[in-house]
């Protein structure tokens, strides 16, 4: 089978778009608009850049309905800032309820059961039930397109990474104890720590055999 994406309705370039790049981590995203008014939700178009500037980027599409830009990306463009709150399996459910499309000046984190801590480096609130946080001011937005199935690109600095404790050892986060979850096509996700493997870099030619 070969598909030429762009000769497809974006619903269904979509799908392929889903089901090719998984299992995708999920950066729950909170922000306040330029009134304090805050704003969560979870985004799977998300990835690490680089370590040094720490750079972390996600892509909020337009809304499929009406093409418009999600309060998420609108919050950011106002204030600059956004915490990136990991997923753990422990209230992926709550995070779920987070998706429905909410008028604007409704907080999901009160709709969804969620509580805030304050941030050290940024006015957004992180989510308290999440183990790890990172702190993000904007770097940089990129658009492309201004119709549905179109998004944008949210690249941000990462000013402080927040780890719960317990999870913390020699400069490293215990995935067992973060118990992330990872988003596949459709409904389904998957447990990251749900059957792992290991498999050592190679470094040289000469290691393989
Ligand atoms: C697990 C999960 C992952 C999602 N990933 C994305 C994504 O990468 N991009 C996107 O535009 N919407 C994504 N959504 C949908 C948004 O969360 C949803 O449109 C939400 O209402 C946006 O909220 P906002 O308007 O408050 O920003 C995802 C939903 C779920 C449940």
């Amino acid at each position: 089978m070969e598909i030429k994406p762009d000769t497809l309705a974006w619903k269904d370039a979509y799908k392929l778009l889903i089901g090719s790049v998984l299992p995708r981590p999920i950066a729950f995203v909170s922000t306040l608009n330029e009134d304090g008014e805050a704003n969560l939700a979870p985004f799977s178009f998300f990835t690490g850049i680089c370590a040094d500037p720490m750079l972390v980027c996600f892509a909020p599409m337009l809304r499929g309905t009406d093409g418009s830009k999600k309060d998420t990306l609108s919050n950011i463009e106002q204030t600059k800032e956004f915490v990136i709150n990991v997923v753990s399996e422990e209230f992926v459910e709550r995070m779920n309820n987070t998706a429905i499309e909410y008028p604007s000046d409704v907080d999901e984190f009160e709709a969804a059961g969620f509580e805030k801590e304050p941030s050290v480096s940024v006015r957004p609130p992180r989510v308290k039930e999440s183990k790890v946080h990172l702190e993000c001011s904007l770097h940089e937005v990129l658009h492309f397109g201004d119709e549905p199935g179109a998004g944008s690109l949210v690249i941000g600095k990462v000013n402080r990474v927040n780890i719960r404790d317990e999870l913390y050892a020699d400069g490293r986060i215990d995935t067992e104890k973060l118990n992330p979850i990872g988003r596949l096509a459709g409904p389904s996700y998957t447990k990251a720590i749900a059957e792992t493997f290991t498999l050592e870099r190679k470094k040289r030619p000469g290691e393989l055999k």
